[in-house]
């Protein structure tokens, strides 16, 4: 059992509406799977959580378009985001959804203190309406002319292109999205929250240290709140989604996005209960040292840097007698930019992408996780280019990486079958040994950071140099001269890729775990994921869940004793041929 630092990774709810692609991996799903792996090795507390946003309109505009039931869209598609960020390894204490009994409940409880603490007011607004279809027409339902921008697609919540979060009455030319009919405008009552009384303390927060916050989002976020906060509609008239727990509020519901934040705090609940300790999550959520950190992508940047501020705030405190307990608000929401293709923005509604699963059936998870590594997003826009996967992944990955490990693994196995005796060791060895080992603050520091382009390269410029070392060494042609030199030298390279295997973990699971094997272990270096049904007062439903049980792990040097019986090595990573530039490319166009 973890006995550090409380962190809480909490990681952007995925629209159960279509396959996850490339751009969910880039922007939200991978560097939180690999500050939750860095942090578990670390000896901290970590609790990952996310799960599929089942409700809004991007939903139910989906099951419109296929003439079936939003449930049928947001189970299809929740069983494959489990099945998909199992298999590339996405870590999630637990990955849940948005219909769930113990969600429905604490966003109802969430909205009722919000009320019961003056920060929700009932008022009357002008809506969208479809005569044709004889209904209003929330968010999505409503495409037009992006008065920010001039995109003449821009939807009703908020445009694609230029990010704002919309009003759809904003839009110039609006038309129906299932029609294409001209909506009218009627009235409606809904609640609002009043985020006008919030905004001080918004600023405040926002503006109370955040030093080590990404400055493009931080000043993004405080402009926006300085720019003046309005009372925003948080109930929708729409039948899908959690029942407002007001009486005479039947046919309408809360508002997908003032409900699935609010997963982040359900999920832990959730969680807790499973492992049948149900306060345990409190320990993230009012312990004043714990740290909550949220992945996401910067088209969900207010909703996390300022509306769940907002409704944390509003709130208070849920669930806790303790009065002087507050909820916790974002220690940082490192927000990544977009990854694109070809120079076009991956988009699940507008069909440019490429889906996880389908990378899947031809490439491994480390692979994939090393390219969307090496050219993750952090600080601006980036692209997933064919050629330049197939580049780093054969100059790099196995060039590098792959090739240091297992030419010092099967040689060392051919020759002696265990870790060599080794004799003195000499100058260059200890220094090589100590700048290895100082990679576990270096690598750490970087990851800590939420830098993680540059823990990758911290890592890969260590085994670099063991490389280097292994070039002037050359235990190749000392073995037909000086067995024992030979020893030598492979004895502090095994300790370096021990060391290594350690620091690329985080970044990639899978090879390390292989690895980790090769060198004799028995254990494992993490724990495993499973798929699991739980059972709850709205029935049953699935869950991804990380269990740490057999995880050994641990961010530190340790020392690979001499005699330890080695594994036959296999090649951990695959070089790719070039045809696969054209192939990729041939698959994008079709
Ligand atoms: N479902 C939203 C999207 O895919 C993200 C929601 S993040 C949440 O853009 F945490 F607020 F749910
Ligand atoms: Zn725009």
């Amino acid at each position: 059992m973890a006995t550090g630092k409380k962190i809480l990774v909490s990681v952007a709810w995925p629209y159960a509406n279509g396959d996850l692609h490339v751009g969910h991996l880039a922007g939200a799903y991978l560097p939180a799977d690999i500050f939750a792996r860095y942090h578990r090795l670390a000896g901290n507390d970590v609790l990952m959580v996310s799960g599929s946003d089942a409700h809004g309109t991007p939903v139910t505009l989906r099951a419109d378009q296929e003439g079936v039931t939003p449930t049928e869209i947001f189970e299809r598609y929740h069983r494959r985001f489990l099945e998909v960020q199992r298999d590339i390894g996405i870590s999630y204490s637990l990955f849940t959804h948005t219909d769930t009994a113990t969600h429905h409940h604490v966003s109802q409880d969430m909205f009722l203190t919000l009320r019961k603490n003056g920060y929700v007011y009932k008022e009357t607004q002008k809506q969208f309406y479809s005569e044709t279809l004889g209904r209003f027409l929330p968010d999505r339902y409503v495409e037009g002319v992006c008065p920010h921008c001039g995109y003449e697609e821009a939807r009703g919540d908020q445009c694609d292109n230029c990010g704002k979060i919309l009003d759809a009455l904003e839009l110039g030319n609006p038309r129906c999205k299932v029609d294409g009919s001209i909506p009218v405008i009627r009235e409606t009552e809904h609640f609002f929250l009043d985020l006008a009384k919030l905004q001080g303390a918004v600023l405040a927060y926002l503006e109370d240290g955040k030093e080590d916050w990404r400055p493009g989002v931080l000043k993004f976020s405080q402009n926006y709140v300085k720019g003046g906060l309005r009372g925003r509609p948080i109930t929708r008239d729409i039948n899908w989604g959690i029942p407002v727990p007001v009486e005479g509020y039947d046919d309408k519901r809360l508002y997908v996005w003032f409900e699935a934040v609010i997963g982040y705090l359900s999920a832990s609940i959730e969680i807790a209960k499973l492992r049948g300790n149900p306060g345990l999550w409190k320990d993230w959520w009012y312990d004043t040292d714990a740290e909550t950190y949220y992945f996401i992508g910067k088209d969900n940047t207010v909703f996390h840097t300022v509306m769940w501020p907002a409704e944390l705030i509003g709130v208070g405190r849920l669930y806790e007698d303790d009065e002087s307990k507050r909820l916790n608000l974002p220690t940082d929401v490192p927000a990544n930019e977009f990854m694109n293709l070809a120079g076009t923005q991956f988009s699940k509604s507008r069909g440019h992408l490429i889906t996880i699963a389908d990378l899947l059936s031809r490439y491994d998870a480390d692979a994939l996780r090393f390219y969307v590594t090496v050219v993750m997003p952090e600080t601006s826009d980036s692209d997933f280019l064919w050629d330049d996967f197939v580049q780093r992944n054969n100059g790099v990955l196995v060039g590098v990486w792959g090739n240091l490990s297992h030419r010092v693994l099967s040689f060392t196995y051919k020759h002696f079958k265990a870790v060599p005796e080794p004799g003195e060791l000499s100058d260059a060895d200890t220094e090589l040994l100590d700048k290895v080992r100082g990679g576990f603050d270096v690598v750490g520091a970087q990851l800590t950071a939420r830098k993680f382009r540059a823990g990758m390269n911290e890592a890969l410029s260590l085994a670099r140099e063991v490389n280097r070392f292994l070039e002037v060494k050359a235990p190749w042609t000392q073995m037909k001269t000086d067995r024992a030199a030979a020893g030598t030298s492979l004895y502090v390279a095994l300790q370096a890729i021990n060391a290594l295997k350690v620091l690329f973990a985080p970044f990639l699971p899978f090879s390390s775990e292989i690895l980790h094997k090769a060198l004799g272990y028995e254990t494992s270096i993490f724990g495993e994921q499973v798929i699991e049904t739980v059972k709850d007062a709205r029935g049953t439903h699935e869950v991804l869940r990380y269990d740490d049980a057999a995880a050994s792990g641990t961010w530190a040097f340790e020392p690979l004793p001499a005699g330890r019986p080695l594994q036959k090595p296999k090649p951990i990573f695959k070089k790719l041929d070039d045809s696969v530039v054209e192939e990729e490319l041939a698959r994008l166009t079709t």
